[in-house]
């Protein structure tokens, strides 16, 4: 019956369109699949099935010829080593094995592949050396290579790189290499695009590394142990976009440096790096600037003028040098400008009117400087901020906030130590201020009490009016902040008993308010401790200090609901009476001090210990826990 045959013979046709793999292939496939664990093998053992075609395995893509061309196994949770057999798939082009907990080591020869273009392994465990490999081959494939994010140890490959003529993207960030950055890799690659070597070990003179590429656009060797003067080599890398030469020991100076002749910069990162000496007037060449990072380097001197010709700038972060004089040269009229961190420097002066401008600031922060004056009612323009001038010499407290008033949603304002002798104004308008999350005013110092315009502040987090010359008590609406888990009123001339309100602050009660927190990121670690810094403000600790004032009577029983605090500090008071033993339900505690005060009893050390953190006991013996918390807050 041919009719039925030729039916037959069609349905078969129309059934497998998809020529099928050869043994080979399949071979080396299930070879891959026996190196994974039983317990990481991803199920594809459910459709990795010997004798089926594999152009029809999960992960697996084929040419029309039935050519193995890609395997793309990214996140499948694999676990356990990587099989050389993949070698054998002579027309891969694509192997992506990233974010897997895969070990062992990289079978080089899938570096060496005489077919694969694009080699993703970033995101395993995978460690050891990355072997040289003297190829015979004149010219590999390989295009796309990135090993970023594993173990790998030991010296980068050198010579390597000789034969990978078609290479676009090599990132091998966030491993452990050591040695030089190897220049071949860009000598030899005519389209070479990307290198990102971040996040390692690598030594010796940078200018070595950094041949001339024209066609790199992104160029990240931060966070290694790099020396030397800012390379030269770059001046005929002039697609270069991004460079992140941060976190690195260079001795270099910026005048003079090729960098910016490289008008298509838009990120230039050299936070960190060593660097002495002014910002040249040559900066205002970078036009498509969006983000400068110069801190934490010995940079001095004026800030040129021409910086206001970066008018694309969004981020711009001047952080703990040694710049002087006025900010006014600078036209900062810069309307993408969301971030500006010029804290811990020199600068005089007052502020200029055209910060103003920049009405997408979201973060200011002029901490740490020699400004000095008033602000102007344009400040108004910038809604959303957050605002920091604490250690300045600022004046007129009141007018200030009256300015400030005008920010719709002022999030957190930091201004301690400005202000110096003045009273703490009582104006009713100042409830105003209904988004601020952190408020400081510490160290002044200011006279007068607490005011009533603090009690409207519904969304307030942490207030810190320590190191002033306050008086009075602790206000009775203390428990009206529903969110407020930082107190620090330490430093003051404060009486009165401890009020039964400030034991029942909602956030320092239960667990569940606390989940209440806005745990947004900051765009800037905002806030620090000289050992740390934190991006969110919910992830500092509990705090309830009302020290170093003249706080009279008993400490009620009820301190033992304020389970979440961390801690607790009345030292150099004048308490009296026992301590109460609900102390020890404090579970979270972490440092308390009851020093100097007429306190009596003990607290049952047993019931401590067990349920608190071993250093508790260490600090609490005796209830004089000496350990203090130096926050500073800018
Ligand atoms: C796959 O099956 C073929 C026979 O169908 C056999 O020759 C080959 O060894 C098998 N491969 C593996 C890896 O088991
Ligand atoms: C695949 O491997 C898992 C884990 O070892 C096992 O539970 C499952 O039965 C295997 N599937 C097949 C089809 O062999
Ligand atoms: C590649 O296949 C050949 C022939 O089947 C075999 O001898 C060789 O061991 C395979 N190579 C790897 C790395 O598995
Ligand atoms: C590999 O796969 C991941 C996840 O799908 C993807 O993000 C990544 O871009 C891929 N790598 C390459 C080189 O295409
Ligand atoms: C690895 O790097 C390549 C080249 O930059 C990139 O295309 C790929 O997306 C990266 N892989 C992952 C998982 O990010
Ligand atoms: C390189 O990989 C890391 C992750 O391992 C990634 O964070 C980084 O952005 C990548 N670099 C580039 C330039 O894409
Ligand atoms: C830059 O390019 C010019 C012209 O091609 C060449 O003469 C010069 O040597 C290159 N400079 C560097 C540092 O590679
Ligand atoms: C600021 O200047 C003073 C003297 O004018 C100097 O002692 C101090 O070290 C400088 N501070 C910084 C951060 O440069
Ligand atoms: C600052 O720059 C803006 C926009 O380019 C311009 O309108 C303004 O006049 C400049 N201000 C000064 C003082 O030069
Ligand atoms: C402080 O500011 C207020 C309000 O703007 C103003 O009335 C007062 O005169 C200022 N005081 C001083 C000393 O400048
Ligand atoms: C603290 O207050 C008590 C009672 O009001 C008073 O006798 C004492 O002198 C005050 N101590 C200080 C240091 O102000
Ligand atoms: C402290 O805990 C004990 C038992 O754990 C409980 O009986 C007591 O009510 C608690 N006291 C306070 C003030 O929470």
């Amino acid at each position: 019956m041919p009719f039925l045959e030729l039916a037959a013979g069609l349905l078969l046709f129309f059934a497998s369109p998809t020529s099928s793999c050869t043994e080979q292939e399949s071979s080396s496939l299930i070879n891959f699949l026996d190196g994974l664990m039983p317990d990481g093998n991803g199920d594809l053992n459910d459709s990795w099935v010997n004798g089926t075609n594999c152009c029809k395995w999960e992960g697996i893509l084929c040419s029309s010829d039935g050519t193995v061309t890609d395997v793309l196994l990214a996140a499948r949770g694999l676990k356990g080593g990587i099989s050389p057999s993949l070698v054998n798939l002579t027309g891969l082009l694509h192997l992506n094995l990233s974010h897997n907990s895969l070990e062992g080591s990289l079978p080089i020869e899938l570096v060496f592949s005489r077919s694969i273009i694009g080699l993703d392994v970033s995101f395993n465990r995978l460690k050891g050396h990355l072997q040289e490999m003297q190829s015979s081959n004149p010219s590999l494939p390989l295009q796309v290579l990135n090993i970023s994010s594993n173990s790998f140890t030991g010296q980068f490959p050198l010579t390597t790189w000789k034969v990978t003529k078609n290479l676009v993207a090599l990132n091998a960030s966030n491993n452990s290499f050591t040695g030089q950055i190897p220049s071949s890799i860009y000598i030899n690659a005519p389209s070479f695009a990307m290198l990102d070597l971040s996040y390692n070990q690598f030594s010796g003179n940078i200018s070595l590394g950094l041949g001339s590429c024209s066609m790199l656009t992104v160029l990240k060797v931060g966070h290694n142990n790099l020396v030397g003067a800012l390379p030269d080599g770059l001046i005929n890398a002039t697609s270069l976009e991004h460079i992140s030469l941060a976190n690195n020991g260079l001795q270099g100076v910026l005048g003079g440096s090729h960098i910016f002749k490289l008008s298509s910069l838009t990120v230039l990162d050299l936070g960190s790096a060593g660097l002495s000496g002014t910002i040249p007037a040559s900066v205002g060449q970078l036009r498509r600037l969006k983000k400068l990072y110069l801190d934490h380097n010995n940079m001095s001197g004026e800030l040129p003028s021409a910086l206001g010709n970066c008018s694309n700038l969004g981020y711009i972060t001047l952080r703990n040098n040694s710049f002087t004089r006025d900010l006014s040269k600078v036209n900062f009229t810069m309307l993408d400008l969301r971030t500006a961190d010029f804290s811990l420097n020199n600068f005089t002066g007052t502020i200029p009117e055209s910060i103003y401008s920049c009405t997408n600031l979201v973060v200011l922060r002029l901490a740490f400087n020699k400004f000095h004056g008033q602000f102007s009612p344009s400040i108004g323009n910038l809604r959303s901020l957050s605002f920091s001038i604490t250690g300045n010499s600022f004046t007129n407290i009141t007018n200030t906030l009256q300015m400030l008033k005008r920010c719709k949603d002022l999030t957190s304002l930091m201004m301690g130590s400005n202000f110096k002798g003045e009273t703490i104004p009582h104006d009713e308008t100042f409830d105003s201020f209904g988004n601020l999350q952190v408020l400081t005013i510490d160290d002044c110092p200011l006279t007068g009490q607490i005011p009533l315009w603090i009690s409207k502040l519904a969304k307030l987090e942490m207030l810190d009016l320590s190191l002033n010359q306050l008086t009075g008590q602790i206000p009775s609406w203390i428990d009206e902040l529903g969110f407020l888990f930082f107190l620090d009123i330490s430093s003051n001339k404060l009486t009165g008993d401890i009020p039964a309100k400030l034991l029942s602050m909602p956030m320092l009660l239960s667990e569940r308010n606390a989940a209440k927190l806005d745990t947004r990121f900051l765009e800037l670690p905002v806030f620090w401790t000289p050992s740390r810094q934190y991006r969110t403000v919910g992830a500092f600790p509990s705090k309830l200090c009302l020290d170093n004032n003249n706080f009279t009577g008993v400490i009620p029983p009820e301190i033992g609901q304020l389970q979440m605090l961390d801690i607790l500090n009345l030292s150099s008071n004048s308490l009296t009476g026992e301590i109460p033993q609900e102390i020890c339900n404090l579970t979270n505690l972490q440092i308390l001090d009851l020093s100097n005060n007429q306190l009596t009893g003990e607290i049952a050390p047993a019931s401590l210990v067990t349920r608190q953190k071993l250093h508790f006991k260490l600090l609490c013996q005796n209830f004089v826990c000496m350990r203090v918390l130096i926050l500073v807050l800018g």
